[in-house]
Order: structure tokens, then C-alpha cells, then sequence
């Protein structure tokens, strides 16, 4: 490749600048908030990991595993891979770290995957996320997705659904497999033309297959969900019965297997209506009740959920939901004397809780009032040679028509009152 003139992000891969950057501030104190509500702590792993924790977790035969991790060796002759999810590292560190149970961890990470980029889709992503450690308990099932559910809601979407399925456990799953793949055997022709070949490797995969052959021969065949066992059936029930009772409607989605092997039981997706099909999960997640002893730690039964934020902030934008969240200014200082007046009046404001912010390397009034104006500050601070003898700092109105009207001097010591004053006046 040759050099580029100019570097760019990697393709697939977004800066995220201000203002967009306030609706992610915003997004992820909403879900920090949350998940502290639910009793959850935050968890924070490496961005890379063995490639065995996602080999071996998320299943060698998946399509992140096979087609899009990006996996590297570093110069002391490690093979790492860069998280293409946030599950497998958090049931790495609880193996390694033993904490009581149940675990129970919140995370915000980067996720790699290498895709094919589009809207919605991405070779980096961000997750926000939660993960249970330690108990099969049905009401810790009905806790995860009603937190997606409130969080969701919190933050203004309206137009979303909640799919749901069992994929039973290792057992009932077996039998259930092996009836599928009589029934895509009888009509292998009839698949699309990747399946007809790659069916027999992993037969579910065939059901999470959106090409209409596909779906015409599965709508056809057996569903696991007919297949369960009676415990597996039990605590899908009490699933149900019990987002029943929160007031959180799901749909049964008995085709809903989702991408990677761990998954056991409960499963579920969270799908925008305001998205473009192909990539309207906003959300996704299940339980995994054989992924720490895949991962060499004792049987402990685990579940999680986790969701894109670049995909949350479209459906936001898509289902018009105005951004209440705000980094703006609330203060530019104009100092025009030269001295050190806006260095000491900044550190009061700041300390008082008050964001503002100043003009640097001695502009004249008019350039610094240009730049207060584009800070989208509700007030500049003037400070010229006749306030400073006076000890005095003149407040202004920015958003006022008549800015020399809505001006008023107060003494230098009252600014910060005055401004908080004004603050819980607007
Ligand atoms: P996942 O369904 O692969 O599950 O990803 C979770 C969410 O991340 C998706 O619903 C989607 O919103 C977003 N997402 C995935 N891939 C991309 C992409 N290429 N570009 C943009 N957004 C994307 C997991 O990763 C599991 N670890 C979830 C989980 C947690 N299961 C149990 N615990």
C-alpha cells in the first residue's frame, strides 16, 4: 500500500467528536446508572486476549471465530485476538479471579469483528453490557432482559421489540439436532446456496439463515422450542411468566439461535422497528451455562445481554428522540486586561461545578467574543482594565437580542453565586 497523504480512521471505524460525543456521555451514564440500580459493578478486561478464550468460548466453528477476528502475534510469539465481544473475557477473569457469586459485572467495551462495513455495522463497535455469573436461577433471566427493557425505555426508544427463545441445554439441544439434520438432509437442494454445502456443520445456523429457501425448508422442520426437556421447559416458562409480570411483552421466536455456541436456554434479541432489517438488533444476549467449564473453571451457569451503542444512537435519531443529554458551556470568560484575572476567576467557576471556559494568547475583545459566542455559552464573563480596578466582572446574556442591555457588573467575589442563582432561575 502506499503512503496516504493524509491518515484516516480504518475503514469500518468511526471518530467520535463533539457534539455526538455527549449523546455516548449520555448513553453510558444512563446505562452506568442502570446497572447500579440492579446491583451490578463495573468489570473492566483487556481489549486482547488469548485467542483460545474466543476460540474455545464463542465456539472455533462460529463465523467471528472462522471469518472475522482480528488475531495477531506479538513479538514474544503470543496469539492474541482482539474481543469481537464482551462475553468470554468476563467469564475468563471470573475463572481466573474467583469472586463470590453470583458475579455479577457491567462493562462498556470496543468490540472488533471484521465485517462487511454498512450503516449499522461495523469492523470496530462499542458494546454496553452485563454479565451473571452463578446461579440458573429463572428470576436472574427475567432481571437481565428487564434491564435491557428499562434501560432501553430510559433513554427515549420507543419502537422496539423483545424476541425470545429457549435453546434448551447440551442434552435436548443434542437430541433436537439430530432431527433437524434428517430434516435438512431430506432437503438439502432446497437450501440457499451456501447452506446446501455447510448445513451439516452446523445445522442451526441454517434457521438463523434470512434467505427465503432457507426459511421456507426450516418453517417446515422440527423447532427446538417443541423439543425441550421438562426442565428446560420449566424455566423457560418461569421466564416468560415472569417478564409476564413486570409488564415486559416478548414474542416467541422459535428461529432465534443467535451467532455464537455458548448459548444455552433462555435467548434472546431486542430488534429496532425504526432500523433497516438486516441490522435492527439493538441488542442481544442469552445464557451460557457451559462456557466457564468450556473455559477450564468449575460448572457455573452464567447469562448476559449486550448492546451496540452506535445502533442504539441511530434508532435514536431514526425514531427522532431529541438529545437531552448536554456538554455545553455554561460560562466563556472574555478577558481583555492581559493579567491573570480569568486564570484564578476559571478556577472558582470550575470548582463551584461550573463548566467554562476562556480565549487564550491575549486576542482582542472582538476575537474573543467571536469565540464565546461559537462555545455555546449561556454567559461571558467580561473582565477589561475597568472591572479589574473596580474588582468587579460585567455578566452578559448570550442568548439575549440585546446583549448590552442584558448585561449587569457584579462585584468579582459574588460571580459565582450570582451565576448559580441565575442557573436555577432559567
Ligand atoms: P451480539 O449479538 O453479537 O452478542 O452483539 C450484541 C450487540 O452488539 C448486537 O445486538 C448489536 O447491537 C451490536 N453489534 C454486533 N455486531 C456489530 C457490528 N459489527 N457493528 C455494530 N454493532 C454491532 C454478543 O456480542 C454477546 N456477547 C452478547 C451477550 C452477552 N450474550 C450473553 N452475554
Amino acid at each position: 500500500m502506499s503512503e496516504p497523504s493524509q491518515f484516516q480512521a480504518p475503514v469500518g471505524t468511526h471518530d467520535v467528536l463533539a457534539p455526538d460525543s455527549a449523546r455516548w456521555e449520555g448513553l453510558l451514564a444512563t446505562f452506568a446508572d442502570w446497572a447500579h440500580r440492579y446491583g451490578f459493578s463495573l468489570v473492566i478486561t483487556p481489549v486482547f486476549e488469548d485467542v483460545g478464550v474466543f476460540n474455545r468460548g464463542i465456539g472455533e466453528a462460529s463465523d467471528v471465530a472462522r471469518k472475522e477476528m482480528y488475531v495477531f502475534t506479538d513479538r514474544g510469539e503470543r496469539t492474541y485476538a482482539l474481543r469481537p465481544e464482551g462475553t468470554a473475557p468476563v467469564v475468563r477473569a471470573f475463572i481466573q479471579h474467583q469472586p463470590t457469586t453470583p458475579f455479577k459485572a457491567w462493562y462498556f467495551t470496543p468490540a472488533f469483528r471484521y465485517e462487511r462495513p454498512q450503516a449499522g455495522r461495523y469492523r470496530q463497535h462499542h458494546q454496553v453490557g452485563v454479565e451473571v455469573l452463578g446461579t440458573d436461577d429463572p428470576a436472574i433471566d427475567v432481571e437481565v432482559i428487564a434491564l435491557a427493557q428499562r434501560f432501553f425505555e430510559a433513554i427515549g426508544l420507543t419502537r422496539f421489540r423483545l424476541l425470545i427463545n429457549s435453546m434448551g441445554h447440551a442434552q435436548c439441544r443434542g437430541a433436537y439436532v439430530t432431527l433437524l439434520r434428517a430434516h435438512l438432509e431430506a432437503h438439502a437442494d432446497e437450501l440457499c446456496d451456501e447452506h446446501q454445502t455447510s448445513w451439516r456443520e452446523n445445522p442451526l445456523r441454517v434457521l438463523d439463515c434470512k434467505d427465503p429457501a432457507c426459511v421456507a425448508v426450516t418453517s417446515r422442520g422440527p423447532m427446538l422450542i417443541d423439543h425441550l426437556c421438562a426442565d428446560c421447559r420449566a424455566h423457560f416458562d418461569a421466564v416468560l411468566e415472569g417478564l409476564g409480570r413486570l409488564g415486559v411483552a416478548s414474542e416467541l421466536s422459535p428461529r432465534l439461535v443467535r451467532g455464537f455456541d455458548y448459548y444455552t436456554r433462555t435467548t434472546f434479541e431486542f430488534v429496532a422497528d425504526a432500523l433497516d432489517g438486516a441490522q435492527n438488533a439493538i441488542g442481544g444476549g442469552g445464557r451460557y451455562d457451559g462456557l466457564v467449564e468450556q473455559l477450564g473453571g468449575k460448572p457455573t451457569s452464567g447469562i448476559g445481554f449486550g448492546s451496540g451503542v452506535e445502533r442504539l444512537l441511530l434508532t435514536l435519531a431514526a425514531e427522532g428522540v431529541p438529545a437531552t443529554f448536554s456538554r455545553a458551556l455554561e460560562v466563556f470568560v472574555v478577558d481583555t486586561t492581559g493579567e491573570d484575572a480569568a486564570g484564578l476567576l476559571l478556577d472558582r467557576l470550575r470548582s463551584a461545578g461550573i463548566a467554562s471556559d476562556r480565549a487564550y494568547d491575549q486576542r482582542s475583545m472582538k476575537a474573543q467574543m467571536k469565540v464565546a459566542d461559537r462555545s455555546g455559552a449561556r454567559l461571558a464573563l467580561l473582565i477589561g482594565p475597568q472591572e479589574l480596578a473596580a474588582r468587579e466582572v460585567t455578566i452578559r446574556d448570550l442568548r439575549s437580542a440585546d446583549h448590552e442591555q442584558d448585561q449587569r457588573r457584579v462585584p468579582d467575589q459574588d460571580v459565582v453565586s450570582t451565576i448559580l442563582q441565575l442557573r436555577q432561575a432559567k
